[in-house]
């Protein structure tokens, strides 16, 4: 079946009247489930915009650091929360009951990837759960977690039709992928365009209105599905690219190019271009993630996605060739790996932020301590590293620790790193990123990918 054969037009669609006045009026409840990266800048967007919004989360102490008004996401700050709790236009709480009195529902909770790296939609699910007991007529669920297309309609609408009531008559269920860039000070969750698909029409249009409230442009498209498979083709499209740069990176090594430059010439052609950088490979809560879900979809419909397949393995298999590229350095200059110490410098998956999800620099410093060398690492944004087997203290970014290491590699460049003072006093650096260079040094010492 085609999802998106949704019919009628837009322009004559009843959408139903109540929850439309609500809407249009800003007195439509409004409840965000999971206040993590994604629903806590827009629980908060909502609340700016006059909303009053409940924010649950089944964590005690993220709930109890936003009533203390300490906001733990960067881009969010203490005093934006502070006000908003003030007048009371945000509610944290861990109490699901605040379900019964919402009038939209939105849902931001995660979907990771199982240890087989299958798709793991525990959370949807477990939420759904809950939101059933409290579903009443005339209440507009809306799921902003990323997933695999099917996931709107298959999984969630039978659990929230089990008490009878029925989607498109009794409540609305859409889709609408979260597309907001942490530590993006440019594009912000209100500046970047939305796209909203709808189990129902009915629930595809008042999700449109809802998110006019508070972003300049929604866009709609025919369904939930082609709104779930929206975000992984964003996301497929960014794995493949990289993967094919990180791809082109290894052979302009072998030809004695350097691909920074070559990435720099290319990008002056103002159209059918658009540059991707190499790096120690792809981290974080999506990009490593989603492709991964619809690769797992398109096996279960006989399909297999090959580029997707490729572009992951090429980029999982950085911080191997990261590390023979270093321990190539290190034989030039006498010495063997396993006799070095390194200095790992940025541990997050991005620069200027503290997520360190599926961060490559981990897998880096994974295959180092495998290894036996003595491996430190260095990161403003993150001041203890517990995970897996690695527990690790950050090492201050001065001269005379600087100077203790035989290699410093830099997996992740932050604003907070002084590249000047590094570079002058470490023997030896390797710049994944080409960070030294962007910041305007360049010395000899400093190798890069
Ligand atoms: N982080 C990003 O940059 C980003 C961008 C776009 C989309 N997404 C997607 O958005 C979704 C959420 O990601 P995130 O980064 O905000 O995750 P997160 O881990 O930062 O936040 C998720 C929150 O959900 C809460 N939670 C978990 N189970 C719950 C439950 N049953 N009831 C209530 N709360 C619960 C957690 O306690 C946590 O606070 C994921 O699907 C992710 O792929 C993330």
């Amino acid at each position: 079946m085609r999802y998106s054969s949704l019919r009628g037009s837009v322009a004559t669609a009843a959408i139903p009247k109540k929850l439309n006045r609500l809407i249009d009026s800003k007195k439509a409840k409004i409840c965000v489930i999971g206040l993590g990266y994604v629903g806590l800048p827009i629980a908060t967007e909502f609340a700016k915009r006059g909303f009053s919004v409940y924010g649950f989360d089944t964590k005690a102490e993220r709930v109890k650091k936003l009533k203390d008004a300490s906001s733990y996401i960067s881009d969010i700050s203490s005093s934006a929360i502070k006000l908003l709790i003030r007048k009371k236009r945000l509610i944290p709480t861990t109490d699901q009951a605040v379900l019964r009195d919402s009038d939209v529902v939105i849902i931001c909770v995660p979907t990771p990837l199982r240890n087989k790296r299958t798709p793991d939609i525990s959370y949807i699910i477990r939420v759904t759960k809950v939101i059933v007991k409290y579903l009443h007529a005339g209440q507009l669920i809306v799921l902003e977690s990323t997933t695999y297309p099917g996931t709107t309609r298959e999984v969630m609408l039978p659990i929230l039709e089990m008490r009878g009531l029925k989607e498109g008559r009794g409540f609305f269920l859409a889709f609408s992928p979260e597309r907001i860039d942490p530590g993006n000070k440019r594009y912000k969750f209100s500046n970047i365009p939305k796209v909203v698909g709808g189990v129902s029409k009915e629930a595809g249009l008042l999700t449109k209105k809802l998110y006019s409230k508070v972003v300049n442009k929604v866009v709609y498209v025919n369904g939930a599905e082609s709104a779930e498979v929206v975000k992984l083709l964003e996301n497929t499209f960014r794995i493949v690219n990289i993967g094919l740069i990180n791809e082109f990176a290894m052979l302009c090594e072998k030809l004695d190019i350097d691909v920074w430059e070559v990435i720099e010439a290319a990008k002056t052609k103002p159209f059918g271009f658009m540059p991707f950088y190499p790096g120690p490979g792809v981290g974080g809560h999506c990009i490593s993630t989603d492709p991964l879900y619809l690769s797992w979809k398109a096996r279960r419909v006989g399909f297999v996605t090959k580029m997707i397949d490729l572009a992951s393995k090429t980029n999982l298999g950085m911080p191997k060739y990261i590390f023979s590229k270093i321990e190539a350095l290190l034989i030039k200059r006498g010495m063997k790996i396993s006799k070095a110490k390194i200095l790992v410098l940025g541990v997050t998956y991005k620069k200027d932020v503290k997520d360190l999800r599926e961060s490559p620099a981990i897998d880096l410093i994974e295959l180092f301590k495998r290894s036996g060398i003595d491996t430190a690492y260095s990161d403003p944004h993150v001041p203890y590293l517990k995970i897996d087997s690695i527990d690790m203290r950050s090492v201050e970014c001065i001269p005379k620790n600087i100077r203790r290491f035989d290699i410093a590699v830099l997996t992740t460049g932050h604003k907070g790193f002084n590249y000047k003072q590094i570079a002058q006093h470490a023997k030896l650096i390797l710049d994944t990123r080409n960070a030294f260079e962007k910041a305007g040094v360049g010395l000899k010492n400093i190798i890069k990918l």
